[in-house]
């Protein structure tokens, strides 16, 4: 099923290099010994003590035992892809990388996941899902490491282990499973009010994909490219689907919760497998890099804001194909390690501040997930372009390293002549001109907007999608025991709409709260509004 990876001199790469199938005349311990019997423990006696000097009963339990590693602090619950990424070419003007110059070919491995709930939690709930894209390039990995919701909760990256600790399962009784309905998650939103236009999301149709094949996905931040030239241009990455966007109904998402909980997992499989390859186009709205980095007002540094497609329409760049299943769950999917600060030249970070503490954490969380520093060489994080770099030992070093270990400035060992210099296809981060600025813990004035994009989001919506939104609010909203936790949520809403206030309320058995802030002025966004996508056979 699907094309293997190969290396331009056919030799297998990345994950290929390392398959191993269960094979052989004989069985062996791990250090090659062959054994005779792996089915009954040494014994002083058939009916007597088991002895301590059974090496081979050690080994097997010992390794049985270490054969789980930590599930990721989120995104836990995921299922993963290979497939291929086939550039158009479009983008060329505003980047020089590589994978995305005209006709391009670049494998990929894709893995999509719901956020708070546990590896073994159903795919179906009311969740923001991760697709994260990793593209094994010529010039090194590039991973896009975006949502199925174009924004986020927060702004500033030192909030998030906030945020998760509000919507996590709690410490005592370790529910509620990957679902938003309780008091902390209720008590951060309606407190923390950046993040209601995500919860919106949330609570619209959007939070309950039908499946992976039909979501969006956003890269969200702002990133910077840079052409050959120099010029910059800032941007937003999109994932459209080709089959649309499609979501289940609440009802339908209980069944098949319940009846299925690998829903997802399952479809995605089942897809690939029959040959209904999945695929996504990527595209890129561009805004010209200007000191202010905002563009028609929007502080494009602010991730809990969108910029309307109406204002900068998504210009196509490329294809994704998903064509072929992992053999091996945990080597692929569980093992992959997706990292915000994996960049190739041509793509530059900003100064997103949620940005900033991703490019901190992806790698420190990794270093305990997968034991140690060097994950890099586990087959389905090795680059497939050549790696030359100066890293040595750490727990799991793959490779035996000669010579001295590198060091530079160096007179004795040929001047480490692989550094030839910026100018020869190296990273290069673009030389932005910072403001002179004094430290400060603080936002800045552009991010205290919190209600007007969720009010252009409400009111995009079509009335049955409308319907669904408070439908959700209602039900999630009804498991809170705190009273003045669903008060003050009613408040934001009121602050969003009071049309929508009105109607949650209504079903909470509450009164309407009066708005507190004037309502913003908004035009919807027929971009916004999943209903009406085809649904074509497949
Ligand atoms: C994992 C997306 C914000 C920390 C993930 C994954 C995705 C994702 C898709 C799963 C990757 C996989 O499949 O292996 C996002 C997006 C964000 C965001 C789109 C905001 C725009 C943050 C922030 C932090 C963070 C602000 C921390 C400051 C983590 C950690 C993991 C993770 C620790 C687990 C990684 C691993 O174990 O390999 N995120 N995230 N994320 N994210 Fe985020």
């Amino acid at each position: 099923t699907g094309p293997e990876t190969v290396s331009p001199t056919g030799q297998p790469t990345g994950a290929d290099q390392a398959r191993v199938a269960q094979s052989g005349a004989y069985l062996t311990t791990a250090q090659g010994t062959r054994l005779y019997d792996t089915d009954h423990s040494l014994k002083a006696g058939p009916r007597g003590p088991v002895l301590l000097q059974d090496h081979h009963l050690r080994e097997k339990i010992m390794h049985f035992d270490h054969e789980r590693i930590p599930e990721r602090v989120v995104h836990a619950r995921g299922a993963g892809a290979h497939g291929v990424f086939q550039s158009y070419g479009t983008a060329a003007g505003v980047t020089k990388a590589a994978f995305l110059a005209a006709d391009a070919e670049t494998p990929v491995f894709v893995r999509f996941s719901t956020v708070l709930g546990s590896r073994g939690s159903a795919d179906t709930v009311r969740d923001t899902r991760g697709f994260a894209t990793k593209f094994y390039t010529e010039e090194g990995v590039f991973d896009l490491v975006g949502n199925n919701i174009p924004v986020f909760f927060i702004q500033d990256a030192i909030k998030f282990p906030d945020v998760i600790h509000a919507g996590k399962p709690h410490p005592d009784r370790e529910i509620p499973q990957a679902q938003s309905a309780h008091d902390t998650f209720w008590d951060f939103v309606s407190l923390h009010t950046e993040a209601q236009h995500h919860a919106m999301w949330n609570m619209s149709d959007r939070g309950i994909p039908r499946s992976y094949r039909t979501m969006e996905g956003f890269g969200v931040h702002t990133f910077r490219l840079v052409n050959a030239e120099g010029a910059t241009t800032l941007v937003k990455f999109h994932w459209k689907p080709k089959l649309g966007v499609h979501s289940q109904v609440w009802e339908e998402a209980q069944i098949t919760g319940g009846v299925d909980p690998d829903f997802h997992r399952r479809d995605l499989a089942d897809a690939i497998e029959s040959g209904a390859y999945p695929q996504w186009e990527l595209g890129i709205q561009t805004f010209p890099d200007t000191p202010e980095q905002t563009f028609e007002g929007i502080d494009l540094l602010d991730a809990t804001k969108i910029v309307p497609e109406e204002l900068a329409p998504v210009r196509p760049i490329g294809l994704l194909t998903l064509n072929r299943n992992p053999s091996n769950f945990f080597a692929e999917t569980e093992q992959v390690a997706f990292h915000v600060g994996h960049l190739v030249p041509g793509i530059d970070v900003t100064d997103d501040p949620l940005l900033a503490g991703r490019l901190f954490s992806y790698l420190d969380t990794q270093i305990t997930r997968l034991a140690g520093p060097n994950f890099n060489q586990i087959p389905i994080n090795r680059p497939h372009a050549p790696v030359n770099d100066m890293l040595r030992d750490g727990f799991h070093q793959q490779a035996v390293h000669t010579g001295v270990a590198p060091y530079k400035p160096n007179s004795l060992d040929g001047g480490c002549p692989f550094f030839a210099g910026a100018d020869t296809g190296a990273f290069v981060e673009v030389p932005v001109e910072l403001p002179a600025a004094r430290k400060v813990r603080e936002a800045p004035a552009s991010f205290s907007d919190h209600f007007s994009q969720a009010r252009l989001f409400w009111l995009s919506m079509t009335p049955v999608e409308r319907e669904h939104i408070v439908a959700a609010y209602t039900f999630e909203l009804g498991k809170c025991y705190e009273q003045a936790v669903k008060e003050r949520q009613l408040l934001a809403l009121a602050n969003i709409d009071p049309e929508l206030c009105a109607q949650v309320a209504a079903g909470l058995g509450l009164p309407a709260p009066e708005a507190t802030q004037p309502l913003a002025d908004v035009r919807p966004s027929p971009a916004l509004s999943q209903v009406g996508g085809e649904w074509p056979a497949d």
